[in-house]
């Protein structure tokens, strides 16, 4: 709402973006609509063809989707003759967005994750969550989130990461999680690298797994980014957040057993921070501590449920860490004075 409001207040007329799973991709549809706006959205592969729906919805909405790559960008016809049978990535989808934009007039690029602003819009979280846990006289123990461009997880954490820093709450352990098949956190260099995948955006210090990393096709498509928030990558830096990586199928177990307990089915993405308050709370048990565990259930899977389907036939598969494909796309990090 608010980047298609100030867009709108500017006299952009149409907006372009990203977006991996579709969540932030329906929400700037549903945004542009109020504002009598276009858009258009580029959904990056795996994900357009896993949860079709997605699409529909933004077409309710009034946003053109296209799957990424595409062939109306250099950036995305590029990519398609590279690897025609690439399963995209959010680095491609940005780049042809930021293409889109930067081709068409009156058009501006909006993104869904990573930058400050995005962050700072998300924070409305972590701050009604800090004062729901204040009106029970409590705070938590233990902050979780999953972590793709890391706006999810910087919405969440960021006031207890400040009550942290600023000696409030030293002590609350804020836990960021991301799939082992794509563990920039966990596995990333702290660089500068760009944002997208041709190269076209600002360089930002991040963790980063290579600008041209392509993440093997995990259903936790909004999690498939190759870099990091700037802001959440300095936190794990400085040892102020952590970060955890985990497979596909454990997160389907813990996503089952939440959907059991609680009459919601989580998306894949939300589904690594329940499988982590539930080690957490495991741990525990083992310990005999008490402790306040705050996750974010951050999106329903009720698009997911092609997904759900494949862990029940047992056909997914649990990526092990792409170290090959890392060292590679990280031997073309941009060099920097
Ligand atoms: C349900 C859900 N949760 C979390 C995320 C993570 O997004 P980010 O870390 O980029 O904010 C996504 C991204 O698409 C998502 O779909």
């Amino acid at each position: 709402m608010p980047q298609a409001y100030y867009n709108r207040e500017a006299g952009i007329e149409r907006l372009a973006t990203e977006t991996g799973a579709g969540q932030w991709g329906s929400a700037l549809a549903f945004a542009t609509s109020h504002f009598e706006m276009d858009c258009t959205v580029y959904m990056v592969r795996a994900s357009y063809e896993q949860k079709p729906y997605r699409k529909m919805m933004m077409q309710v909405w009034g946003a053109d989707c296209h799957s990424s790559p595409s062939t109306l960008t250099a950036s995305g016809r590029a990519m398609l003759e590279k690897d025609p049978d690439t399963t995209g990535s959010l680095g491609i989808a940005i780049s042809e967005a930021v293409e889109d934009a930067a081709t068409h007039a009156n058009t501006n690029y909006a993104l869904g994750s990573v930058l400050n602003h995005v962050c700072l819009h998300q924070s409305v979280i972590g701050l009604e969550a800090r004062e729901q846990l204040a009106s029970v006289d409590d705070y938590p123990d233990v902050v979780i989130a999953c972590v793709g461009g890391g706006s999810n997880f910087a919405g969440t954490a960021f006031p207890f990461a400040g009550d942290k820093l600023t000696g409030k709450h030293p002590d609350v352990d804020i836990i960021g999680v991301e799939p082992a098949a794509c563990p920039t956190l966990t596995k990333g260099l702290y660089a500068y690298d760009y944002g997208d995948e041709a190269g076209l955006t600002p360089m930002l210090m991040m963790y980063t797994l290579g600008h041209d990393f392509v993440p093997p096709a995990i259903h936790a498509g909004g999690l498939r980014y190759h870099g990091d928030s700037p802001i959440v990558s300095k936190l794990v830096k400085d040892g102020v957040a952590r970060a955890v990586s985990l497979y596909q199928n454990e997160v389907f177990e813990a996503a089952q057993t939440f959907a059991r307990t609680e009459g919601i089915i989580p998306a894949p993405e939300a589904a690594h921070a329940i499988r982590t308050a539930i080690d957490v709370a495991l741990e525990c048990r083992k310990t005999g501590e008490a402790k306040t565990i705050l996750f974010n259930n951050s999106g329903h899977g009720h698009f997911d449920l092609a997904s759900y389907e494949a862990y029940y036939a047992g056909n997914l598969p649990d990526y092990d860490y792409p170290e090959e494909l890392i060292r590679d796309a990280l031997s073309r990090l941009p060099k920097v004075a």
